[in-house]
């Protein structure tokens, strides 16, 4: 069995991790932290968990103490690397976006970089909304010319749980918020992982959970849409966690589910631009689910484990 802990189990992030690993059939989850809720029961929150396990306090020392194979750290940005300093020869999956520019670390998104996954003990997690888009950019990134442009918008649970405008409900309501529209931190995630440049303008919608991104990528040369129809079939084939649609996917319907949804691209008239929607649940594929297929590879199981099973 793999022994686990959770840093930052009762987030939004953590609350979809605790399941998926307390069902785990490889797993032996070992202790789960958090700050306000330290010395309450974790099955007051979490259905999955045993009966007789606390939430431990958010202490540095508990990862010192090298007790467990693998940690998650599913902590606000800027936590992890306090963690990461401790913790020796554990196994981390870092959530946050704390080390996804830092060379000594995995990218650990398992559709494209599974191999550099296998055996890793530094993976760091990819955002959500750049799961979807490089996903959706992945298969044509190579005949791509310029800048490709990314439009996302996502549910609130996207924002965590401290309050602000982008988790109030109340300012949410029948409204669309636009923010971080130049530099965010995916499109910086993007253009590293993906080789591109990017531009990715984010927005917040009044449902929870769920995000869709739109990429629109001029091509550097003419393509026949039967060749590019061909190329996300071709990238995904056999994949069991991104499924290629006809149509473009809609975020509720991914609510939920493990995997990413990419719709085959439109087109323009000219064989120059495609436009491409990729859809997926924030909270699993594009966080939970993908952080569990990531240890999954880590640890030599087969991918889906706990996930799929
Ligand atoms: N939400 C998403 O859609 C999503 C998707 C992909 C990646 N991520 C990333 O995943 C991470 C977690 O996101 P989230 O949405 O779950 O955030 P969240 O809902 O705000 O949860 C953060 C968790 O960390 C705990 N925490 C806060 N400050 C801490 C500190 N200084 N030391 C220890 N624990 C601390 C919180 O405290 P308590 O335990 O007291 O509640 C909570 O359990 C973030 O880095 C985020 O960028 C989020």
């Amino acid at each position: 069995m793999i022994r686990v802990g959770v840093v930052g189990a009762r987030g939004h992030v953590g609350s979809e991790l605790l399941p998926i690993l307390f069902r785990h059939p490889e797993v032996e989850v070992a202790w789960v932290t958090s700050k306000s809720a330290a010395g309450t029961p974790v099955q007051a929150t979490c259905a999955a968990a045993p009966a007789g396990l606390d939430f431990a306090p958010a202490s540095v020392e508990l990862l010192a103490r090298r007790d467990v194979d693998v940690a998650f750290l599913a902590l606000p940005n800027g936590e992890a690397p306090a963690w990461a300093e401790v913790a020796g020869d554990v196994t981390l999956v870092d959530l946050s976006s704390d080390h996804r520019f830092d060379d000594r670390w995995v990218y650990a998104q398992p559709d494209r970089f599974r191999d550099a996954i296998v055996g890793s003990k530094r993976l760091s997690c990819p955002g959500c909304y750049a799961t979807a888009a490089q996903l959706a950019i992945a298969p044509v990134a190579s005949r791509a010319r310029g800048t490709v442009c990314a439009f996302g918008v996502s549910g609130y649970s996207g924002a965590g749980t401290t309050p602000s405008e982008r988790n109030d409900p109340e300012v949410l309501r029948d409204n669309l918020l636009p923010y971080s529209l130049v530099g965010h931190a995916h499109e910086r995630e993007l253009r590293r992982h993906l080789g591109l440049d990017v531009c990715f303008a984010p927005h917040v919608a009044s449902f929870f959970r769920g995000l869709s991104c739109t990429v629109m990528i001029d091509l550097a040369e003419k393509t026949a849409a039967e060749s590019l129809v061909a190329a996300y079939r071709d990238a995904y084939r056999g994949s069991r966690f991104v499924e290629v649609t006809d149509a473009p996917p809609r975020p509720r319907d991914l609510v939920g589910k493990h995997g990413v949804r990419v719709g085959l691209p439109a087109v323009g008239d000219d064989g120059a631009r495609v436009v491409v929607v990729a859809a997926l649940d924030n909270l699993l594929a594009g966080a939970a689910s993908q952080a569990v297929r990531a240890m999954n590879l880590a640890r030599g199981l087969d991918e889906g484990v706990g996930v799929l099973s």
